[in-house]
């Protein structure tokens, strides 16, 4: 027999047959199957459900054409050698590490939030390996010590973000299903990534956010309302 056991943060889970049984229970979110895709929606609502889908919609608008070199992501990867790979270890919808699968680099994500593991899961069944992207479910902090990619990228939750209202629609939806990290958390999280890393640990921050661990970063490439902050690695 199997069970899920929710972490202390997160909300008590419930199976139920209907969306209408979730509203009735006051559920924030369901998880559940729209239009043949693994989505995640507050019951009875008017918002459009949040699926992972790696070649779709607004993300596939800019993997194709060749606009994925002008991202700025992209570019805070600076010059790797041939058939870098690039750890995603805070994967989160996987949006990122398209991104950066089209830009050519092979990537591997990592997720520790049962929820995010099964969307992003369903999300590379429908993709059938049409980029190099790959995903080991667990944490970081578990994770990277058995791995020597060339960069580590970040991007930890964070509480606040000033974007466009379906981008901070999904946030808030994602921050309600997995925690923010302790500032202690985070620390800990960048030495492991730093320690992994042979090139480079890229970190996405808010444009006025403090650095990540409190850790002053070796180069940055600003924005205006992200920034990525760039160390190199330590032994
Ligand atoms: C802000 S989201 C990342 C969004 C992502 N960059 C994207 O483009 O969709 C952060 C994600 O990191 C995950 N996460 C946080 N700490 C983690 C850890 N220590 N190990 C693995 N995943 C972690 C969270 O569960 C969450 O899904």
């Amino acid at each position: 027999m199997l069970a899920y056991l929710p972490d202390t943060h997160a909300p008590a889970w419930a199976t139920v047959l209907t969306e209408e049984e979730a509203h009735n229970q006051g559920k924030a979110l369901v998880l559940g199957w729209h239009e043949g895709r693994l989505s995640l929606w507050p019951p009875m609502g008017r918002e459009t459900p949040v699926a992972v889908d790696f070649l779709q919609g607004a993300l596939g608008y800019r993997i194709s054409q060749g606009r994925v070199k002008h991202e700025r992501l992209v570019k805070a990867m600076g010059r790797l050698p041939n058939n870098s790979l690039i750890v995603d270890a805070t994967a989160g919808l996987g949006r990122d590490s398209a991104l950066l699968a089209a830009a050519g680099f092979e990537v591997l994500m990592l997720e520790a939030n049962p929820v995010l593991q099964q969307l992003l899961s369903d999300g590379l069944l429908r993709l059938q390996g049409q980029l190099p992207l790959r995903l080991i479910t667990g944490r970081a902090e578990d994770i990277l010590p058995q791995l020597t990619p060339q960069v580590v990228y970040l991007d930890p939750m964070f509480p606040e973000r000033r974007k466009s209202a379906a981008v901070k629609k999904e946030l808030a939806w994602l921050q309600y299903i997995a925690p923010i990290p302790s500032h202690g958390e985070e620390a800990n999280l960048l030495k492991i990534a730093r320690r992994a890393a042979t090139h480079k640990v890229v970190v996405k921050r808010p444009a006025n956010a403090p650095f990540l661990g409190a850790e002053t970063p070796n180069s940055q490439l600003p924005g205006k309302a992200v920034r990525f902050d760039v160390y190199l690695p330590i032994s």
